[in-house]
């Protein structure tokens, strides 16, 4: 039986195997840690942490759709300082490999929480959440523009310091997606995670009135799968040296291949946990299996195999 090299690198970092959680779909990895040991997989991306504690939005939050589901948290957590003392102590002490996802109100509240992860050994990367769908005031969503995508990275990086990788959290809701990647990849983000959820509504026909609390919410799962992997194949194209984190109804090994061959270094595994707590491990199984099956030794041959010859 061949072997093979499943690592895979983002920035400066290498990561034992490309498969991580989803941020927001395994909060910081101890409910997890009851089905398997959190350091077998590649990292947990955790929950998008705010400066301050937030309760999130009003219930209902969450509603079924047809091969998906959409959710409309609003960004709860217990804020920076919090997770600071308990949830990075806890995954560094189980040996996890993890990569902090953040989330801001305004550029300077990046800023801030760029500049107390600064303070915080361990880490290997930091997502920056610029593209939650969820926010109030729509004009927050900073990945749905170049200039503010751009003023949040620049904050980050000059807050964070030194070498730790950022990775920019993209919208799918974009006309371009291909500029909004160029508009930060300018300002040396080191990796891109695609896509973050499509933003949705579902109306009950029996109250007549929408499903969720905050109306709108972010449509997730095997629904939004094809949209993930056109936005990879496009950017990964356009962008062939920038590592990007593909997201997006990953449900088993064979789907998380399609983002491998369309360009992604790694795939999260985010709405697929809620059904099945297990799913990032058999994903990184069946991944491993189709790799050797498919004649690939080294992990890294298969990205964005789909592009070559086209
Ligand atoms: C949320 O907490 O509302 C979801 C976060 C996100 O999709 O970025």
């Amino acid at each position: 039986m061949s072997s093979l090299d499943f690592s895979t690198k983002i920035g400066s970092r290498r990561f034992s195997n490309p498969i991580f959680t989803a941020s927001g779909c395994a909060s910081s990895g101890q409910e997890l840690s009851q089905f398997f040991p959190i350091s077998e997989i590649g990292a947990v991306v955790t929950k998008s942490i705010m400066t301050k504690p937030r309760t999130g939005r009003a219930t209902p939050r969450m509603a079924e759709t047809p091969s998906g589901m959409l959710n409309s948290i609003g960004l709860q957590g217990p804020g920076i300082d919090a997770f600071l003392e308990n949830d990075i102590p806890w995954l560094l002490a189980n040996s996890a490999k993890v990569i902090v996802s953040i989330a801001g109100e305004t550029v300077d509240e990046y800023g801030v929480l760029a500049r107390k992860l600064r303070a915080v050994s361990g880490v290997s990367a930091v997502e920056v959440n610029i593209s939650c769908p969820n926010v109030e005031n729509r004009g927050q969503v900073f990945a749905c523009h170049p200039e503010s995508a751009v003023a949040v990275i620049e904050s980050v990086r000059r807050n964070i310091g030194g070498e730790l990788p950022i990775v920019a959290k993209l919208s799918p809701d974009v006309t371009n997606i291909v500029e909004i990647a160029q508009s930060v990849i300018n300002v040396g983000v080191d990796g891109l995670a695609l896509i973050n959820t499509l933003l949705g509504m579902v109306i009950d026909t029996n109250t007549m009135k929408p499903k969720l609390a905050g109306k709108t919410g972010g449509l997730s799962g095997p629904a939004i799968r094809p949209v993930a992997v056109r936005a990879i194949y496009q950017v990964h194209q356009a962008f062939p040296q920038t590592p990007i984190v593909g997201m997006g109804g990953v449900s088993n090994g064979r789907d998380a291949f399609e983002m491998v061959l369309a360009g992604a270094s790694a795939v999260s595994v985010g709405t697929a946990t809620f059904g099945n707590p297990s799913a990032a491990m058999q994903i990184k199984d069946e991944l491993s299996n189709l790799l050797l099956e498919k004649g690939f030794n080294d992990f890294r041959d298969a990205i964005g195999f789909a592009h070559r010859g086209v």
